[in-house]
């Protein structure tokens, strides 16, 4: 069987407020973030496939950064589930392959936990996501930004990636999600909404995801010291 890795990177990254998206903003070595995070799959999974999912007027994508010998790119739809569903259906793959959906946006993965998260989705039937107990009190605001409850934060994680699946099941969670126009914002919310239970694997805490402009001075060190 075969190992396969979807990297949606087709998002416009509106947050960071930058002329570029912010796969294409440069980390350490003058790479940009879609280099570094391809480049870590690829140190854990030399021969896995890859599909990466690129915005049909992306000006900025060279191959040039892609480690892999056997990738292919995808066009990216309107939201996340459809540039994974575009991936998913362009595939030659076999329903029990494991499928891993990885944020381009997350460079700062480690080894130890993609090496993780593929043991445990490639064993529990319901597929797996790296993940993070919240630490923080959780409060719920009204419109004005006040805190009205204080949510119990037991039982509580933060969902981060990669998330693995058998392909058969990854397929038909999305494809019911996208049925039903229910917006799912990873791929396990798709997988539990079909009464499937994903297991949560405890994932560093630096694996950040970028998104606002300090976090790129943030990854850069987080980066530095994890390979000092
Ligand atoms: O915007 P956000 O950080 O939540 O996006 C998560 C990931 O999904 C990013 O890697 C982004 O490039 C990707 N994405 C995509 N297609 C979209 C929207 C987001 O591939 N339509």
């Amino acid at each position: 069987s075969q190992t396969w890795l979807i990297v949606p990177a087709a998002g416009q990254g509106r947050r960071m407020g930058a002329d570029k998206p912010k796969q294409y903003l440069t980390l350490a070595d003058e790479q940009p973030v879609l280099a570094h995070t391809l480049a870590r799959l690829h140190s854990a999974f030399p021969s896995a496939r890859l599909v990466l999912c690129l915005d049909a007027d992306d000006r900025w994508f060279s191959p040039y950064w892609v480690p892999f010998t056997d990738w292919q790119r995808v066009s990216g739809g309107s939201e996340r589930m459809d540039s994974v569903l575009n991936a998913l259906h362009a595939m030659a793959a076999d329903d029990n392959d494991v499928v891993m959906v990885h944020d381009v946006a997350r460079p700062c993965i480690t080894l130890g936990d993609l090496q993780a998260l593929y043991q445990a989705a490639s064993t529990h039937p319901a597929g797996a996501l790296l993940a993070m107990p919240v630490a923080d009190t959780m409060k719920r605001a009204d419109d004005k930004y006040q805190s009205v409850q204080t949510e119990p934060r037991d039982g509580l994680w933060h969902a981060l990636t990669p998330q693995g699946f058998r392909y058969a099941l990854l397929l038909r969670a999305l494809e019911t999600a996208r049925q039903q126009q229910t917006l799912v914002t990873d791929e396990a919310s798709a997988v539990e909404a079909l009464g499937e239970h994903p297991q949560l694997i405890s994932g560093r805490r630096d694996n950040l995801k970028i998104t606002h402009p300090d976090d790129l001075a943030l990854a850069a060190a987080i980066m530095a010291a994890q390979t000092a």
